[in-house]
Formats: C-alpha cells, structure tokens, sequence
C-alpha cells in the first residue's frame, strides 16, 4: 500500500479557478498569469474574474467596486461577539469566531451574494478587533474607497499611501487562491455535506491559521529579528537545522522551485523598501537558507515560498505582525468562497477511507459477534 500520509499527489479535485504548477513554478487563475494580475488588476477585479469566470468590463467597474463596499459594515450582533471575545486572543480566532457569527444568508446552495458579503466583512473584522486591541476607537469602512484602500484606512484612520496601497493589493491578489491547498480543501469538504457558506469558512479559518500553512509569516519575522544582521544568519539557520526546526518561509508540497508568489512579492518590495537595511537583511538571509537547506536535504528542492516576501511587504506598508496571518485570509476567502461555489455546483460528497492498521478481536465465535 503506497503511503498516504498528507495525501500527497493525490488528486481530489477537478477545478476552473487555477494551475499550481509546482515542477515549472507557474500559477494560472482562470487563464490568466497569476502575476500579471497581481502587477495589473485590482482586488475586485480578481475577485470577480475568480467567482464569475471573467474580469469585469471597464463600464461595470465601479458598479461592481460599489457592490463589494456596500457589504462592508458587519451586523450589530457581530460587533457585540467579537467584544464579548477576551482580551488576548489571537486575531486569527476573532476572525474565526466573527465569520461564523455572520452566518450564512441561505443554508444551500451558497450564493455569488454569500461570496461577497464574507469578503467584503474580513477586513472589517480585522480592524474593529485591532482597534478595539489598541484601545482605540474603531474607524467605520468607507464606501467610495476601493478595498484595499479601504483596509488600511481602517487599520489606520489615515488615507494611506499609493505605493503601499499598491503593494499590498499585489500580495492580496496574489494569495486569492492557489489550488487545492489544506484550508481550501477544508472548505470543499464542508460544502459537501451541503452545509453551509460560514461553517465552510469557519474550518478553512481554522486550518489556515496553523503555523505550517497561513502563520509562517510571523515566523519569517521572528527568524529575521533574531537573526538581526547578516553576518549572523549563517550561525543562526545551522543551529536551527541543528535543532531539527523547520525554516519558515522555505519549503512547499507543491512547488520544487522557487514559489511564483514569492517572486512577484520580491519585487513588490524592491520598488518599495529598496534601499531599507532590512530588505537587504531579507536578500541574505534567503541566500544563506537556501544554500544550508540543500546542504541539510540534499535533492529535496527546498526554495522560498511566499511567505517569507509576504512577511517583507506586509512590513514594509505598516501592517503589525499580529494581523499577518489574517490579512492573508482576508485575501483566501476569495479563493475559498470561489471553490465553496465551484464544489457546490458539482457536489458529490467527499468521504475518503482510511486503512484499518490496529489489531483485530479474537475470530467470533457467534453470528452476533461478528
Ligand atoms: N526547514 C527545514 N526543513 C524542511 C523545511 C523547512 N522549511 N521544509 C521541509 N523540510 C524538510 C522536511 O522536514 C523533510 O525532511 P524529512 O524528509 O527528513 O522528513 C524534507 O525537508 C522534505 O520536506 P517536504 O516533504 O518537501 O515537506 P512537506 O511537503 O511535508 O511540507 C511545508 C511542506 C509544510 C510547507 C514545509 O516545507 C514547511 O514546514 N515549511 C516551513 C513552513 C512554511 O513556510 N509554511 C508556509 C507554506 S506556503 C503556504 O502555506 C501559503
């Protein structure tokens, strides 16, 4: 019996929305290079190519970008929750707990509707609960800005800046969606039991949040603070290795080169923080990683993925490590809710099996035993 463990090269799904090729390091959403949108399409836009199957028209444009903003302000009773949550608690599990407090407008099937209602909430959520965190009056969404523009304002409370607007709508287009990865496969196998829209993202919410998939940002950070300068990086990954951790921002499932994502996320931050010691800190210590990485696993192809320049540009506009792991589901729930959609209008019930390696009773000895 070949392993299974963690599934690998198992095929669970047959999907519209992208190409992860892992071999050559392409990424395709819909027909479209995952990375020309991310340098040329706004958030909306992606959304909409990912949910309908097509970019919109310049003339539905702003009625579209209108239709995504007027979702935005949550249900009282939501507010009321996330207040009740303890002080402390991570965002990701605010996130978690504020989505299935939205609940969904109809059990099944999920709707277009139900989409953008959860994607429009996420970055509201965000920033009500870290307003709230910071003693700070929350600052209400704006409708007449575009969404990502919008996100840091109320992060904020102050118009922010184009470049960082830019960039960041770069990472969130980028991070939509990418195959069948573990918290979207979470949320397919939800819907297959026809359950609904919240209960799905609820479970993809949880799955993203673990450290091996959406919360390895942070530990980019935490590895390049201690780290500190370049000339330390070399000491500080072999003794790492040494101890048996895993680098973060290194390694993935799918791809055996370098993530696409992670690419077009190393530019976005060169234009941004180019001459940022930081940055430079950044450039040296990948260098250094991936060479101890093929000295400590000969042959198994472990390069940068798109976490480690994710945390690099979330910092670079300004957003606070705590939130990182949740801007990047404010990001997935377009991927999510599109599979939910896509899974929803071919359901069949996905119920894998499982081989039985425990021991057996002693052989019946009645009919009734057996
Ligand atoms: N640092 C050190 N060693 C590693 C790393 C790493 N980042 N990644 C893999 N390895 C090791 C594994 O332990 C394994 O060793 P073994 O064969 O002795 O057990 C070997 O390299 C091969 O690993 P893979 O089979 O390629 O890894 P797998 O597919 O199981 O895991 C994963 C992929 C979870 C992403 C892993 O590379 C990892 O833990 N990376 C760090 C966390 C991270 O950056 N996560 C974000 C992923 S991107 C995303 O989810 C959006």
């Amino acid at each position: 019996m070949a392993n299974t463990r963690g599934l690998e090269g198992v095929v669970a799904a047959e999907t519209e929305l992208s190409l992860v090729d892992g071999e050559r390091g392409h990424l395709v959403f819909r027909g479209h290079w995952a990375r020309e949108l991310a340098r040329s399409r706004s958030f909306e836009d992606v959304a909409h190519l990912l949910w309908t199957g097509r970019l919109p028209a310049p003339e539905e444009a702003a009625a579209w970008q209108a239709q995504m903003a007027a979702a935005r302000t949550l249900p009282e009773h939501v507010y009321r929750v996330m207040d009740a949550l303890p002080a402390g608690l991570d965002m990701m599990s605010v996130v978690r707990t504020a989505v299935s407090a939205l609940g969904a407008a109809q059990d099944w099937p999920p709707s277009l509707a139900d989409a953008i209602r959860f994607t429009a909430a996420v970055p509201t959520i965000i920033a009500y609960r870290h307003a709230r965190n910071e003693g700070r009056s929350p600052v209400a969404p704006r409708p007449d800005l575009p969404h990502v523009a919008n996100y840091l304002y109320m992060l904020t409370g102050r118009h922010p800046a184009p470049d960082h607007v830019r960039a960041l709508e770069a990472y969130l287009v980028i991070t939509m969606e990418h195959g069948m990865n573990a918290s979207t496969f979470t949320a397919r196998v939800v819907t297959s039991t026809q359950s609904d829209m919240a209960s799905a993202l609820s479970a993809a919410i949880g799955a993203m949040k673990g450290p091996l998939h959406g919360g390895a940002p942070a530990g980019v950070m935490d590895m390049l603070e201690q780290i500190g300068t370049p000339e330390r990086a070399e000491s500080w990954i072999r003794s790492a290795l040494a101890r048996g951790e895993r680098l973060m921002g290194f390694g993935h499932r799918v791809y055996k080169t370098t993530d696409p994502r992670a690419l077009a996320l190393r530019d976005v931050v060169t234009e941004l923080a180019g001459e940022d010691p930081w940055f430079s800190l950044a450039t040296q210590v990948e260098d250094v990683a991936i060479r101890l990485l093929e000295e400590h696993k000969p042959g198994r192809r472990l390069y940068t993925n798109v976490e480690y320049w994710a945390a690099a540009v979330l910092r670079a506009v300004g957003i606070p490590k705590p939130l990182y792991t949740a801007t990047f589901t404010a990001s997935r729930t377009v991927g999510w809710t599109a599979h939910i959609l896509e899974q929803a209008a071919h359901n069949r019930l996905i119920r894998p099996q499982s081989v039985y390696v425990g021991p057996m009773p002693a052989a019946p000895t009645t009919p009734e035993e057996a």
